[in-house]
Formats: C-alpha cells, sequence, structure tokens
C-alpha cells in the first residue's frame, strides 16, 4: 500500500517535471472564428424595404437603429413609433423592427399590413424563437452591411427598452466631434466583464460544460442596448460566418463575433438602468434624469409612455426653444459623456 502510494507519487511527480503539457489541460473557447465557413446566414427576406431606409436621404442618417422584436409585439411597435423614436423630432435617425417568422398565418398577413402603413419591417423567413435570436443579430448584421453601410453609427435595443434620443444623439454627437478621425471599431455598451456561465438546469441560461466549458465568459456587453460605430456590421457580419453558431445571442453577437472582428469595447455603465422599477424612478427624479439613457420596461406599455412624457416634460423645460416639431437643433453642454468612455 504505502510502496503503491510512493510509486504514485514519483510519478505523477516525474510527468510533472518532464513535460508540464500532459497535467495542464487546454480548454479552448469553442466560439473562435475558424479559417473557413462554418455559420452561414442563408435565410431569405419575407419584408425588405431595402435601400428606401437610408439611400437619397438628407439629412443623411446619423444613427440607424434596430430593436428586436417579436411578431406578436405590435403594442410594443406603436409604442417605441410614437414616443422615443418619433420621426419628426429625429429626423437624422431611422428605424427598423427585425422579426423572424411564425407559422400563425394571421399573424404573419398582420406584419404584412403593418409594413405597408409603416415600412419600418424587415423579417427572414427563420423561426422566430428565443433559441433564435442569434439568427435575428446576424440577420440585422447582414440587412445594415447591405442596406444601410453608410450611417455613423448603429444602436441596437429590445422592443421593452425606452431610449432618452436626446441624451443618446447629445452623446454621439459630443463623441463624434472630440474624435480626430472620427469613431471607428468600437462597441458602446454595458461591459460585462467577468459575467457567471449559469450551471443551474433549471434556469432558461443553462448550459452545461459542453455548450460552454468555462465558468465566466469573455467580456460581452448587455444585449438589451448597444452602439455600434458605423464600420461594425459589415465586419461583423463577415466575422459571423466564421463562428460557429451559439443560442445565447448576446454573447454570440457582443462577445464572439465582435472580438472576432477585433472591436474595441467602450465601457457606457453609468447611463443604463435596466431594473424597471430603478429605471422608473431615475427618469423620474430631476438629480439623476441627466445620467439615464436607456431604461428596461418589460412590464408595462404605460410606463413606456409616461417616461417618454417625462422626457418630453423636460427637454422642454430645459430647452424650451428647442423642442419644437422639425425644428430641433443640438446643444452639446445638454449631456456631457459618462467619464469611463472618455
Ligand atoms: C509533451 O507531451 C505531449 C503529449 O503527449 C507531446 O505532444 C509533446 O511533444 C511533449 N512535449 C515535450 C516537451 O516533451
Ligand atoms: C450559404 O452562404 C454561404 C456564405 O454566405 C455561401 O457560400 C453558400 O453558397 C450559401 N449556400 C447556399 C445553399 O445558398
Ligand atoms: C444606395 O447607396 C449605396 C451606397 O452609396 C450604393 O452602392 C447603391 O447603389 C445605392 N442603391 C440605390 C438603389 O440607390
Ligand atoms: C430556428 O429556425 C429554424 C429555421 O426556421 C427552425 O428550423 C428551427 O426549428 C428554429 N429553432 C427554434 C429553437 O425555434
Ligand atoms: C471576410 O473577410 C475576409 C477578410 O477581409 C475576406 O478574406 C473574406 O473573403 C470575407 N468573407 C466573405 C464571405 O465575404
Ligand atoms: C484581428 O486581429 C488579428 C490579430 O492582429 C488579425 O489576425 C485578424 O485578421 C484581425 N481580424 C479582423 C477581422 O480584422
Amino acid at each position: 500500500m504505502i510502496l503503491l502510494f510512493i510509486a504514485c507519487f514519483i510519478h505523477i511527480y516525474s510527468i510533472n517535471s518532464q513535460n508540464t503539457s500532459v497535467t495542464v489541460p487546454t480548454i479552448k473557447n469553442p466560439y473562435t472564428p475558424r479559417d473557413h465557413i462554418v455559420n452561414p446566414h442563408n435565410f431569405s427576406y419575407i419584408l425588405n424595404p431595402g435601400y428606401s431606409i437610408c439611400n437619397s436621404s438628407n439629412p443623411s442618417v446619423f444613427v440607424f437603429i434596430y430593436v428586436h422584436s417579436g411578431p406578436g409585439n405590435y403594442q410594443r411597435r406603436v409604442v417605441i413609433r410614437e414616443t422615443w423614436a418619433t420621426r419628426t423630432l429625429f429626423p437624422d435617425i431611422r428605424l427598423i423592427f427585425m422579426i423572424g417568422k411564425t407559422l400563425d398565418k394571421n399573424l404573419m398577413k398582420a406584419i404584412e399590413y403593418e409594413n405597408e402603413i409603416y415600412r419600418d419591417i424587415v423579417q427572414e423567413d427563420f423561426i422566430d424563437s428565443y433559441k433564435n435570436l442569434t439568427y435575428k443579430g446576424i440577420m440585422a448584421l447582414k440587412w445594415i452591411s447591405t442596406y444601410c453601410s453608410n450611417t455613423k453609427y448603429i444602436l441596437k435595443v429590445d422592443d421593452d427598452i425606452v431610449v432618452n434620443t436626446f441624451t443618446l444623439l447629445n452623446h454621439l454627437k459630443f463623441l463624434e466631434k472630440h474624435s480626430t478621425n472620427g469613431q471607428h471599431n468600437t462597441i458602446l455598451c454595458l461591459v460585462w466583464t467577468a459575467m457567471m456561465v449559469m450551471r443551474d438546469s433549471k434556469s432558461k441560461w443553462y448550459l452545461s460544460k459542453s455548450d460552454f466549458p468555462f465558468d465566466t465568459f469573455p467580456p460581452y456587453c448587455s444585449g438589451s442596448a448597444f452602439i455600434l460605430t458605423g464600420d461594425m456590421p459589415t465586419k461583423m457580419y463577415n466575422a459571423s460566418l466564421y463562428v460557429p453558431f451559439f443560442w445565447v445571442d448576446d454573447y454570440y453577437i457582443t462577445g464572439a463575433v465582435a472580438s472576432a472582428a477585433n472591436a474595441t469595447y467602450a465601457q457606457l455603465g453609468s447611463l443604463y438602468t435596466i431594473p424597471e422599477q430603478l429605471a422608473h424612478t431615475r427618469f423620474m427624479s430631476a438629480k439623476s434624469f441627466y445620467t439615464i439613457m436607456f431604461g428596461h420596461f418589460p412590464t408595462s406599455l404605460n410606463n413606456m409612455r409616461e417616461i417618454w412624457k417625462r422626457i418630453l416634460t423636460l427637454q422642454k423645460y430645459k430647452f424650451p426653444n428647442r423642442v419644437q416639431l422639425n425644428s430641433f437643433s443640438w446643444d452639446e453642454t445638454i449631456h456631457q459623456p459618462d467619464k469611463a468612455t472618455r
């Protein structure tokens, strides 16, 4: 027994001393780019507004916004069109809803009619489901790089987010003005640096060791709202073809694909408030109003409308001559960008 133990000890010791690679397991991130196409995106468009959104626009598009929206979320899309994305208030933004398909024929018809009125929907023929969200992210990158590749910035949001569009535009115009060659190669977001991988098999976000071998994710962004510089969609769409598919869309798009495209991460931390109640409080308080750009309002459409009313009221109060339909002009003194991005 003792001899056996000593023998083992000596054996292990000799392996360690002669060849360390035997005892150090090398785990590789499975979502690094390959040298050939492993994730082609070959879905077809059902609805596609094409070049009409961005070509021949005057003024040219400053921020292109795409919203991940579910087929049945008509009410949310109406609220967004009527509140923070109001076209007459913000002539240099464009907005598109990204939707997959559903097997419900009536709902498909309804989406088609909705698009006839608003002309702001891109739809591809993959089934719209939680585990297919990565397809939606890639679809957006592909569509933008094809039909809207000349915008300065791209904002992605989910359809339950309220954006203070005034803060957004001021922040980006400030960055634009104070960068020498214009911003490029950057993703501005709430960066998670060591997000835990969910190992509880009962969770919606559960991942086994074979799905993802590490206990924490490499850096990626909160996916509910992030900003890309205009050069990123083309680079990221290309990169997505070489990165194996993974259904965790936030990590896939803003982590695996963005890093494969060599993006730089810029922290936009203090301008976010994700929990609904806290976002509500911060938008409502005069003290914290100017520190918040995105709020998450999954439970109530009325909350989204109420927050937008509040944003308009404060904007009018502070700049009585500036908030008028069709005649809005910018003032960099309103907001200073977050310290972390400088
Ligand atoms: C260590 O072992 C591995 C696997 O057995 C082998 O491929 C490698 O060449 C060895 N390295 C050295 C320095 O002996
Ligand atoms: C799918 O897309 C890839 C690259 O985007 C292309 O090379 C391939 O020919 C396409 N396959 C089909 C069946 O269309
Ligand atoms: C739209 O603009 C792009 C980029 O400037 C150009 O390549 C394309 O031909 C234009 N398409 C149409 C239909 O005007
Ligand atoms: C994702 O979309 C594809 C293509 O439509 C479909 O075959 C597949 O069932 C969908 N997956 C889920 C989990 O819905
Ligand atoms: C992706 O980009 C690389 C590098 O620019 C290029 O060589 C490759 O052909 C591109 N792939 C596709 C499918 O366009
Ligand atoms: C990213 O950087 C690496 C290392 O410098 C380089 O090999 C690779 O081609 C770059 N990829 C892209 C898409 O720029």
